[in-house]
């Protein structure tokens, strides 16, 4: 069975606000934020919404697969922004896109949240329970920031990226031809999790003394950033091996998005050039589970993805929560 990725899509707000904007409203300077992060600029919501975003990334997405929204079987949505805790963002989708036949949920896994959403969606159809998949990463991360806090709301921007996967049953798994997901592994570590945390809401009911404050984005920066330098090589590696495959026979790592410093280090771990790490996150930012799938649209649009190509995808972030993928295009 071959379960192919055959459209992408994404949507970024229209404003576009750079380190230099930030330093105007916080103690901050470009030259800070660029050379520790890579960062130089984010788009940040006005108007749009995780769900408008999470629509109009799923309705490019169809496109670029030619495939009609009553073809979906299946829609999930990573996010950790979703506009409502019921409806989820997926269900919204749903109704956005006139997916009638779907059934549609979301999932949290941060920063990882769209690989974990994509791993989900394969399982269904490696099952045969569904063929066709619309796979959401979506977040208005700005609506979660301490503003305040200047080591956090520098990182992070809003967007969504999506992608449709299928399973493509009369084409034939031979080498070359593109055959689709190839191995994939996934982990949790609870014990680490505050390290980069933002609380729900308090339980305000009449029999508890409870004054609400509302809770944003906390991060030990160092701490992560260890985390992600061990972890993710590790977990590429690991994936590799299980789908046979050498570090030199991938064309691309798409990876995560939250800092270059990261990404050159995994590159250096793996012994990579690092031409082959292509990067968003300087006019993106961070944008948690929307930032694989946003890079992924992007390299699609520009035809860097040709079939047979091998790529590795790796998402890492709160939970702690780690992923990696190789597909071959
Ligand atoms: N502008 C200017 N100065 C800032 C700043 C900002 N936006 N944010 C923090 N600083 C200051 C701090 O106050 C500190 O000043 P001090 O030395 O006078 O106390 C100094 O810069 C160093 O801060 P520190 O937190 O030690 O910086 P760092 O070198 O660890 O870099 C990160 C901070 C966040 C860039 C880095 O830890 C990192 O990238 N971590 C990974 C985070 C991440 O990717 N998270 C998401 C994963 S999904």
């Amino acid at each position: 069975m071959i379960m192919r990725m055959i459209g992408t899509g994404s949507s970024l707000p229209q404003q576009i606000v750079t380190n230099e904007d930030l330093s105007k409203i916080m103690d901050t300077s470009d030259e800070w934020i660029s050379s520790r992060t890579g960062i130089k600029e984010r788009h940040l919501a006005k108007e749009e919404t995780t769900a408008s975003m999470s629509v109009e990334a799923g309705e490019r997405a169809l496109r670029n697969a030619g495939i009609k929204a009553e073809e979906i079987d299946l829609i999930i949505v990573a996010t950790i922004t979703g506009d409502y805790i019921t409806p989820s963002a997926a269900c919204e989708v749903q109704a956005g896109l006139g997916a009638g036949r779907a059934v549609a949920f979301d999932i949290n896994a941060a920063c990882s949240g769209f690989m974990f959403a994509l791993h989900t969606a394969y399982a269904y159809l490696q099952s045969g329970i569904y063929k066709t998949a619309l796979v959401i990463g979506a977040e208005t991360l700005s609506k979660i920031m301490d503003w305040s806090d200047r080591s956090t709301c520098v990182l992070f921007g809003d967007g969504a990226g999506a992608a449709v996967v299928r399973v493509c049953e009369k084409e034939t798994k031979e080498k070359g031809n593109g055959r689709g997901l190839l191995a994939f592994e996934q982990g949790t570590d609870g014990f680490r999790g505050k390290v980069l945390a933002c609380e729900g809401r308090k339980n305000r009911n009449p029999l508890i003394q409870n004054s609400f404050v509302p809770s944003y984005v906390n991060m030990d920066g160092q701490e992560v950033y260890k985390f992600a330098v061990c972890t993710v090589p590790a977990s590429i590696l690991r994936v590799l091996d299980e789908a046979d495959v050498s570090v030199e026979d991938i064309k691309y790592f798409v990876l995560h998005q939250a800092n270059i410093r990261i990404i050159q280090s995994v590159a250096k771990r793996l012994n990579v050039d690092v031409e082959k790490f292509p990067v968003s996150l300087d006019h993106c930012g961070n944008v948690s589970a929307a930032s694989v799938p946003i890079l992924l649209d992007e390299m699609n649009q520009k035809g860097m993805l040709a079939r047979g190509d091998k790529i590795v995808m790796s998402g890492f972030g709160g939970g702690l929560t780690w992923a990696s993928a190789v597909i071959e295009w």
